[in-house]
């Protein structure tokens, strides 16, 4: 089938060459020419394990192309559009103007029979809103909303088995636009994936409750995290023990910095903002405790780098070991890991900020900073060293060599990803979030 996918990010460079690996014929555009250009030379504009191969195998195959020129979408029975919704300024709503855009610049080029799918995750509402403009522009076309689940360093692995499809059909619709969808996904649905199809406000919902329903549970145990500061508990062994119970589950418990990223702060913040539009607020109210538990941690992360400098970091080498907001991304929107360097350098130490992957990114969101491309460079001299991002080879450090080039052992573990024994063992004074 032949298929359009408007906006190339994160979101539709992933899901273009996943689709045509499916065997579909795709084209991706977007506004962006350098990303074309790049996507076009089948350069990942950001890091995202398994993609760059996937797109030299699709293009290759000529399966998949890139363009800005939105009339090439002609010809194609979908389009999918996967552009970014921001949070606004100074706002907590989401910013629609990508995605507004992004619908015009379809109309013109959709035939009879047509069906637009939105990705985007969007405040609930939107598409009975689109699919009116849609119907006004060409009266046989069709919009669904199929929201996207995927997690970043996992993202194409999840486009291809997703947990879940959910389709948001238009009541005033025949049965054309499930067909259609269902041809797109046939091996998927061939694979056993559970397809959900509902209403448009469900589907949009969907997405919301669950990044809402992740955030809470990282929330949740970073409450507990204060609570075994307060009273000498250990959070990840009581994460471990609630973990067991099958209702409650292990995944999601990592206690530490918290959540960050392009995804689930702001779309908790916009789900509020839109909650409040439709008069119930109250109903999330619980998600403004859920971000101000998230934001404490940071804070937290910093009075114990104060603490264990004895009482203020002025002057003081401190080594930030990660800069993306989690491991196998090179992406540094919201870190957590930023935010904390940030603050520490504010409040007058010498911070020098390492990261496989994010550095360059990181420069460009905080060029305040200092940067060191390998951890030994980092550690020179450091008065401590923080880990804010859990990478691989971060939780694999030897602690004896790394010992040798810091001015004082101290080790604060902003992920409890180290394992506590070992550092102690070395020489090092280990302090974490959480843990005795
Ligand atoms: C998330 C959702 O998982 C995904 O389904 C949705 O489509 C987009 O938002 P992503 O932002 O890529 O994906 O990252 P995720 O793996 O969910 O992690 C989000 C943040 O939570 C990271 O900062 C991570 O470090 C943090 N986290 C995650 C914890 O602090 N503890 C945990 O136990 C899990």
């Amino acid at each position: 089938m032949r298929i359009s996918v408007v906006g190339c990010g994160y979101l539709g460079a992933v899901h273009a060459a996943s689709l045509a690996s499916l065997g579909h014929d795709v084209v991706g555009v977007d506004v962006d020419e350098d990303k074309v250009v790049s996507l076009t030379a089948a350069r990942a504009p950001f890091f995202e394990p398994d993609l760059p191969d996937l797109l030299g195998q699709e293009l290759a195959s000529g399966r998949l192309s890139f363009t800005t020129d939105v009339s090439q979408v002609r010809g194609a029975r979908v389009h999918f559009v996967c552009v970014g919704t921001p949070q606004k300024q100074g706002e907590y709503a989401a910013d629609l103007r990508y995605v507004d855009a992004a619908i015009e610049s379809l109309l013109p080029h959709l035939s009879p029979g047509d069906v637009v799918v939105g990705k985007s995750t969007v405040p609930v509402g939107t598409a009975l809103r689109l699919a009116a403009r849609v119907r006004e522009a060409q009266p046989e076309a069709h919009l669904v909303w199929n929201p996207e689940f995927l997690r970043e360093g996992h993202a194409v692995q999840d486009t291809l088995h997703p947990d879940r499809l959910v389709y948001g059909l238009d009541p005033a619709a025949d049965d054309v636009p499930e067909r259609v969808l269902d041809e797109v996904y046939a091996s998927l649905l061939g694979d056993g994936t559970p397809k959900v199809v509902t209403d448009f406000a469900t589907a949009e919902l969907v997405k919301v409750a669950a990044n809402s329903f992740l955030a809470t549970k990282i929330s949740f145990i970073n409450a507990m995290a204060e609570l075994c500061e307060a009273t000498g508990g250990d959070v990840t062994v009581l994460a471990d023990a609630i973990g067991h119970d099958a209702r409650i589950g292990r995944s999601f418990l990592n206690a530490g910095l918290g959540f960050g990223g392009g995804c689930l702060p702001k779309d908790i913040r916009a789900f509020m903002a839109r909650a409040g539009e439709l008069g119930v607020d109250q109903a999330l109210s619980f998600l403004r405790e859920v971000d101000s538990i998230n934001m404490r941690r940071r804070v937290r992360m910093v009075d114990l780098a104060r603490e264990v400098c004895g009482g203020s970091v002025v002057g003081r080498n401190v080594a930030v070991l990660g800069a993306a907001f989690k491991p196998d991304s090179d992406d540094t929107r919201d870190s957590p890991a930023l935010n904390v360097a940030m603050q520490m350098h504010l409040q007058g130490a010498h911070v020098v900020v390492t990261d496989p992957r994010a550095v360059e990114n990181a420069r460009r969101t905080a060029p305040e900073l200092k940067y060191a491309a390998t951890v030994e460079e980092a550690v020179q001299e450091a008065d401590v060293v923080v880990l804010l991002t859990e990478w691989r080879e971060y939780r694999e450090l030897d602690p004896r060599a790394l010992g040798e080039h810091v001015a004082h052992r101290r080790v604060l573990d902003g992920r409890n990803a180290l394992d506590p024994t070992v550092w102690r063992d070395a020489g090092w004074a280990y302090r974490a979030l959480g843990r005795p």
